[in-house]
């Protein structure tokens, strides 16, 4: 091997390196400290985030908050649990879902918020998905107990 062609294996294990230390893999145990909180400031907050309405307010007005752009506040940990695992129990799931585990095969109405192009979309519901853990698109009536169970969210 020449010098050139070792500079550029070099690169490449470097190029490796730094990917592997940025973009938590599947291996990675996601929490909402460590990825989830940073990526909802940035993708979501304009419309959920502290000066969005708590989801007791939401709910008394959907209509007059939807017209505003705002959903329900999801500034804080447990704000976000709510719609995980809450009363508003697979919200977060059956909004962001790709279409594959929905009901008319349809993305989530929130799914296009996960990212500017495709890639980046299936990259962030892939960490949703990872943080999760069992990933389940059911309301709070129909979830089992062992499928709550599986329901992981953890704040670090
Ligand atoms: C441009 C504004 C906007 C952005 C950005 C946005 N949302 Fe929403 N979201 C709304 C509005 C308005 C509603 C309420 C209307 C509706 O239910 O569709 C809503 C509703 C929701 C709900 C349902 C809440 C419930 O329990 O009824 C979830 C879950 C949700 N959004 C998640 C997200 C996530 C996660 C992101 C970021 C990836 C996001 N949204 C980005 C405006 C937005």
């Amino acid at each position: 091997m020449n010098f050139a062609n070792n500079t550029l294996a070099l690169l490449g294990v470097s190029a490796l390196v730094a990917a592997c230390s940025t973009a938590p893999s599947t291996t990675t145990k996601v929490t909402y400290d460590n990825g989830i909180r940073q990526l909802v400031d940035k993708r979501c907050a304009e419309c959920h985030g502290s000066d969005a309405p708590s989801m007791e307010a939401f709910k008394k007005d959907q209509e007059g908050y939807k017209a505003k752009k705002l959903g329900p506040r999801m500034d804080t940990y447990e704000n976000i649990m709510v719609m995980v695992n809450g009363s508003d129990t697979g919200a977060m799931m059956r909004r962001l879902d790709d279409g594959a585990n929905t009901k008319d095969n349809q993305p989530g109405n929130m799914h296009k918020y996960l990212g500017k192009d495709d890639a980046e979309r299936a990259a962030n519901l892939a960490l949703f998905k990872n943080w999760v853990g069992g990933w389940n698109l059911k309301r709070a009536k129909d979830i089992t107990e062992e499928e709550r169970k599986s329901v992981l969210a953890p704040r670090n």
